[in-house]
């Protein structure tokens, strides 16, 4: 699973800073870490906590992150930056890939779609399963009307597993059985409903709300499962 570094930096000699920056560029590089954050426009939210300088760095798992820390390449670097600032580091390890399969190359777990039905109950509540490059696969039970509304930017992808999906739109219904699917486009209004318990998939852009340009009480979050 991935870890991060993260690093609060108060600079106190800028000049050996950057030095320090210069020699520690690119050392994560053979351990497969990327900058996630760099020094950036902090915004607080809450206590007095307002770093001065702020990092946080992406690794492949702990022990990447330990082995770049400990490479002699940032070693030496590290070297050029005491006494130039004060450093505080941690590294804290991130969701397990179960979490989003399919989003590490470590993975060898297949998502069994009846399993993940059964981890939820409530209905028109989208549950992601998987990522695929930009793109979330999502879960849903739904049953009787939902809201009417357009997604202006994206096209969505509905895929019946059981039941039936009705997609009242303005020029007709679209209305899928069980194995089949059905792409309602960007800026298409669209009126989902289901006159018994039904099971679908979704095929999303990251970030697609699930009542579009409407928010009402069936308005939800995504969640992971
Ligand atoms: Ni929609």
């Amino acid at each position: 699973m991935a870890a991060y570094v993260i690093i609060q930096v108060e600079v106190t000699d800028p000049t050996a800073y950057a030095k320090y920056m210069q020699a520690a560029n690119g050392t994560h590089d053979a351990f497969g870490g990327r900058f996630v954050a760099r020094g950036g426009a902090i915004t607080p939210l809450e206590g007095d906590w307002t770093p001065p300088r702020f990092v946080v760095i992406e690794f492949p798992s702990t022990e990447k992150a330990l082995g770049w820390y400990r490479s002699p390449g940032y070693q030496a670097a590290r070297r050029l930056r005491l006494g130039a600032a004060k450093f505080q580091a941690f590294i804290v390890e991130g969701l397990p890939t179960s979490a989003a399969p399919g989003v590490t190359s470590q993975s060898t777990e297949a998502v069994n779609l009846a399993q993940r039905f059964e981890m939820f109950s409530d209905l028109w509540s989208p549950h992601k399963i998987a990522s695929v490059d930009d793109y979330d696969v999502k879960i849903v039970k739904v049953k009787g009307d939902f809201v009417e509304h357009v997604h202006e930017h994206e096209d969505e992808l509905f895929l019946v597993l059981d039941g039936e999906l009705r997609l009242k739109m303005p020029h007709g219904e679209a209305r899928l059985r069980p194995g089949e699917l059905f792409v309602v486009p960007r800026g298409t209004h669209h009126r989902p409903t289901a006159p018994e318990e039904t099971r679908i998939m979704l095929l999303e852009r990251r970030g697609v709300v699930n009542t579009g340009n409407v928010r009402n009480e069936q308005t939800r979050t995504e969640k992971s499962i």
